[in-house]
């Protein structure tokens, strides 16, 4: 029996809001590469980009200094993320939306991954922090595009009434704030929650860092389920050492067969 897999679940079990904070390390099992990699997972690009600096490829002044580079970047990194799958912790993630999903209980997903594994999984309630990276709006106007054609050499051009502005991909680059709302929203779950689950992430960029530490301020549990230490596993109340695709599926079938509490 795993006394802090048991004490999480009766966490889950006797809460009324749960937010939820995922990084690079739930979709490793996918496929996808994590940013702050080690072992064999450190080949976070493929060769053909590993030569580029990653400010150079995802910043506003490289697209326009580079702006068939950097769309061939992200195209090949659509290609990625839409060729591999959710894994077991993405549906883990969204059986135990399910579980809350009777109001006054509420589930937010706050995800920083770019990839829509979370959707694809069929979570419901998902903040993306960073945007995401298969779709696409104008440089110049924010203009969003429909359906983008692959393999393009160079970015199309926007066809809202004159625009002719080049396309870019919803993601948040160096250098741009996030969306104000999805920021405002991930904050309100944070304050307002029970418990707070950070997930193979690294905890180090803001201002999704400041997230965990926002909930326990504000009374919540903090639960962090990671391959290794992070710079927030001093500080939470429960650390689940192992993959998610394995921590949470064993998580959410504890839960389940918890006796809730009326
Ligand atoms: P990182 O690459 O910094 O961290 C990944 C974390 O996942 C590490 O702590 C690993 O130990 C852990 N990990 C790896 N595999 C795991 C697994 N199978 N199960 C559980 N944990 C695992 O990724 P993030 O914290 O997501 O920003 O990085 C945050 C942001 O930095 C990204 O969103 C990206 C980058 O700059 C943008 O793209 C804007």
């Amino acid at each position: 029996m795993n006394v802090t897999l048991e004490l999480v679940a009766d966490y889950i079990a006797n809460s009324r809001k749960i937010a939820v904070l995922t990084g690079a390390g739930t979709s490793a099992e996918s496929g996808v590469p994590t940013f702050r990699a080690q072992g064999q997972n450190k080949s976070a690009q493929a060769p053909l980009w590993e030569k580029y600096d990653p400010s150079e490829l995802a910043s506003p002044s490289g697209f326009k200094r580079h702006p068939d580079l950097v769309w061939q970047w992200y195209d090949w990194r659509r290609n990625l993320v839409e060729s591999v799958s959710p894994n077991a912790g993405h549906h883990a993630l969204a059986a135990l939306e399910k579980l809350y999903h009777p109001q006054p209980r509420t589930f937010t997903l706050i995800t920083q991954n770019v990839d829509r594994l979370h959707h694809r999984a069929k979570s419901q309630n998902i903040l993306e922090m960073h945007g995401n990276i298969v779709s696409f709006r104008c440089f110049d106007h924010g203009h969003q595009a429909g359906e983008v054609e692959r393999s393009l050499p160079s970015p199309p051009l926007c066809n809202d009434g004159q625009c002719h502005s080049k396309l870019r991909p919803n993601v948040v680059w160096f250098g741009e704030s996030l969306d104000s709302a999805v920021l405002d929203a991930a904050m309100a779950a944070a304050r307002q929650c029970d418990v707070f689950i950070a997930i193979g992430t690294s905890a180090l960029v803001q201002p999704a860092a400041s997230l965990p530490y926002i909930a326990r301020e504000h009374g919540a549990k903090l639960v962090e389920i990671n391959l290794e230490r992070t710079a927030l596993s001093e500080n939470v109340d429960a650390f689940l050492q192992g993959r998610s695709g394995d921590v949470l599926p064993s998580l959410v079938d504890l839960v389940k067969a918890h006796p809730r509490p009326v």
